[in-house]
């Protein structure tokens, strides 16, 4: 259907987490014992961690990269993009992999960065597609600073939380899959918007029912039952 002003497409807004890759391959975070990958968060995953040891955060970072590229996106992410024939979608993701991109969604906001970018440690609007080549000390920024991850560690500030929030709030419908919305300020975008809003929760197991009493809830993996929502919704 053309969009016309009269009748615009409904806007969809899917708020995704690890969980929606965990059947492409990728760990999520807090289903892993506490370790991700063998590693306490503090020592890969924060500011300290990479004044202390730069070195095992690039190698682990690098190591997550190379893993990205020997997976592919799944049917959950492959579903989203159906969406897209319907509604004004945009995704909003926790998730540092490409996944989404990868299976074809066009808008798609990171709120923790990206694994397949790096930026200058001095100036954070300096950031550099890698296409999947490692980082290594002494790589430099064009202002000769060491290039890092171009993730949003634990305790920096999430900058692209204002639009993210813009969004949520504007739509019509919200999915929210695949997280534990344990990590804020990620978390309250799935509480935001009126009482209007449809909103449907995918999950493995939701633990906190009470929490999603606005929500449909859909239990089940993201791969499997995702599909089924999306065609619900398509045919609504
Ligand atoms: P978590 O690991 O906290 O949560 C993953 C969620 O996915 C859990 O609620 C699982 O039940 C669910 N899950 C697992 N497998 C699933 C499947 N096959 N289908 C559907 N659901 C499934 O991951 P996030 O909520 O994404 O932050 O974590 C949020 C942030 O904390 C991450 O972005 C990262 C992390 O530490 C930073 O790196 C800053």
């Amino acid at each position: 259907m053309p969009e016309s002003g009269k009748n615009p497409k409904r806007k969809l807004v899917v708020l995704s987490g690890a969980g929606i890759s965990a059947e492409s391959g990728l760990k999520t975070f807090r289903d892993s014992g506490g370790l991700w990958e063998g590693h306490r968060v503090e020592e890969v995953a924060t500011p300290e961690a990479w004044a202390m040891n730069p070195k095992l955060v690039l190698k682990f970072y690098n190591e997550r990269r190379r893993q990205l590229f020997e997976v592919d996106p799944n049917a959950g992410h492959l579903a989203l993009v159906e969406l897209e024939n319907q509604f004004d979608v945009t995704i909003i993701t926790q998730n540092v992999d490409n996944l989404h991109e990868r299976a074809g969604s066009s808008d798609v906001l990171h709120l923790h960065g990206e694994l397949d970018f790096a930026r200058s440690s001095k100036d954070p609007e300096l950031v550099y597609e890698l296409k999947g080549k490692d980082i290594e000390l002494g790589d430099q920024c064009e202002l000769g600073s060491q290039l890092r991850p171009h993730i949003v560690w634990f305790g920096e500030s999430v900058p692209a939380i204002t639009r993210a929030a813009e969004i949520a709030e504007s739509a019509d419908i919200l999915i929210v899959v695949g997280t534990s919305l344990a990590v804020y300020p990620a978390a309250s975008l799935a509480f935001l918007g009126t009482g209007e809003m449809a909103r449907y929760v995918v999950n493995l197991e939701v633990p906190d029912e009470e929490m999603f009493d606005d929500f449909e809830i859909i239990e089940g993996k993201a791969s499997e039952v995702l599909p089924e929502l999306v065609e619900r919704l398509l045919s609504s």
